[in-house]
C-alpha cells in the first residue's frame, strides 16, 4: 500500500487500537505515561470545537495521553469531551492529561492551575508544566515582530518562586507531576540543584531536523522524560513561526524513502523514530490521529533506518520564540543560551 493510501483520513469504522499496545514511559516516580500523546494546539486555524472533536475521536481509537495548555484557548471545549469520554467508560486513571502555566500567569500558579482543572473538568492533572521560562504577555496570534512591555528574561530566583508553587500543587494533590518546557541545559542545571520536587519531564521541540542531542542526553541522564513537540515538523504552524531557512522533515528524501518502504506517510516515520529513540511525541492532528497512534504498534524502523535518521539533524529550530525577547537588539538565539551560559538580562 502506498503511504498516500495508508494515510487517508482515519475512519471510525476501524477497530480501536488497544491502549495496552502503546509503549509507555516510566517516570522517575514510577508512574507510566503513554509514549504517544495527542497535541491540542490548533495553530490559530482550527477551532476549539474541532480540537475537542479530535480529542473525542482520538480517545475512541485508543489515545489516552492529551497535551493541553491554557494558552491554546480550548481547554473548556476539550474538558467537555474529556468528561464525555469518562462517562463512556474510560477511567480517569487510564488517562494522562497535561496542562501548562502560561507566561502571563507566573505569579498566579495555583489560580491558573485551578482554572485549567475547572475548564478540563478534572480533579487533578497528571502533569503540569511551566510552558516557557520567560514571563511576558502577548496577544494570541500576534505578529513575529510583536514585543511585550512586560517581557522579562530568565531570572532563576523568579523561576524558583514559580517552582515552589508548582511543588505546592503536588502537595495539594492537584497535580501528580510537574515539569519544564522550552528549557536549556544551564537553566535546568539550576532547577535540578534547587528543586525539592525535580521536573518529571521537559517538553521540547524534537523532530528529525531538530534532534537536540545534547539536551536530549542531559534530560535522560537526569531522570527527566523528554516530551517532543512538533514531532512532524509542524506543517500547520502559524505564518509567524515560519522563516525561509526552515526545513520540513516530512519532505526529507531519506524520510520519504523509509516511508515508501513501510507503506506509511512520512509523518508516521517521524513518530516511529521519536518513540524508538526514547522521547514521547505529541503530534497534533484532526485528520490523521489514528495513523499516528497505529504506526507505533507495528513494523518498527530497523537499526539502519534509525541510524539514517540520526544523520538528518539540521539543527533547524522551528519554534524560535521571537515574541518573548525582552529587549531591543536581540535575536531569537538569545532565548536558547547558545553559548552554554544563561543569556544575561
Ligand atoms: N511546549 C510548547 O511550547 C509547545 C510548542 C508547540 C507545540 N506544543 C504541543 O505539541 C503539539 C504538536 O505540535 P504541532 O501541532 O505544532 O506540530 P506537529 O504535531 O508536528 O504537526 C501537526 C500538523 O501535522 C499534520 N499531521 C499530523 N499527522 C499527520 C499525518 N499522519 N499525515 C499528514 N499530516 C499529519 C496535522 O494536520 P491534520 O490535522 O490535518 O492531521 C497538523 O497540521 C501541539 O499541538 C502542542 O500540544 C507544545
Amino acid at each position: 500500500m502506498s503511504w498516500q493510501g495508508a494515510c487517508l483520513n482515519q475512519t471510525h469504522e476501524s477497530a480501536p487500537i488497544d491502549p495496552a499496545a502503546i509503549p509507555q514511559r516510566k517516570l522517575a516516580s514510577g508512574a507510566l505515561m503513554p509514549a504517544v500523546g495527542l497535541g491540542t494546539f490548533g495553530s490559530d486555524h482550527v477551532t476549539p470545537a474541532q480540537v475537542a472533536e479530535a480529542v473525542k475521536g482520538a480517545a475512541a481509537v485508543g489515545y489516552r495521553h492529551f497535551d493541553c495548555a491554557s494558552v491554546y484557548g480550548n481547554e473548556a471545549a476539550v474538558g467537555a469531551l474529556l468528561e464525555h469520554i469518562q462517562r463512556g467508560g474510560v477511567k480517569r486513571e487510564e488517562l494522562w492529561i497535561t496542562s501548562k502555566l502560561w507566561n502571563d500567569k507566573h505569579d498566579d500558579v495555583i489560580g491558573s492551575c485551578r482554572q485549567s482543572l475547572a475548564d478540563l473538568r478534572l480533579q487533578y492533572l497528571d502533569l503540569y508544566l511551566v510552558h516557557w521560562p520567560f514571563p511576558n504577555f502577548h496577544a494570541p496570534g500576534c505578529d513575529v515582530t510583536s514585543r511585550s512591555a512586560d517581557a522579562k528574561p530568565y531570572i532563576h530566583e523568579s523561576y524558583m518562586k514559580i517552582w515552589r508553587a508548582m511543588e505546592a500543587l503536588v502537595d495539594m494533590g492537584l497535580v501528580r507531576h510537574i515539569g519544564t518546557s522550552n528549557m536549556t541545559i544551564p537553566k535546568l542545571k539550576l532547577v535540578l540543584r534547587d528543586a525539592r520536587i525535580k521536573p518529571a519531564v521537559n517538553e521540547m521541540e524534537l523532530h528529525p531536523h531538530f534532534q537536540q542531542p545534547e539536551l536530549f542526553k542531559f534530560v535522560v541522564e537526569n531522570g527527566i522524560q523528554p516530551i517532543g513537540y512538533c514531532p512532524i515538523g509542524s506543517p500547520g504552524r502559524p505564518e509567524r513561526d515560519c522563516t525561509p531557512e526552515d526545513t520540513a522533515p516530512t519532505e526529507d528524501p531519506v524520510i520519504i524513502e523509509i516511508a515508501h518502504r513501510h507503506g506509511v506517510h512520512p509523518a508516521a516515520v517521524c513518530i516511529k523514530w521519536a518513540v524508538q529513540r526514547g522521547q514521547t511525541p505529541i503530534p497534533f492532528s484532526i485528520h490523521n490521529y489514528r495513523a499516528n497512534l497505529e504506526c507505533v504498534t507495528r513494523d518498527p524502523l530497523t537499526d539502519e533506518e534509525m541510524q539514517a535518521i540520526a544523520t538528518l539533524d539540521r539543527n533547524c529550530r522551528l519554534i524560535k520564540g521571537q515574541v518573548f525577547l525582552w529587549k531591543d537588539g536581540q535575536t531569537w538565539e538569545d532565548l536558547w543560551d547558545m553559548s552554554g551560559e544563561i543569556t544575561p538580562p
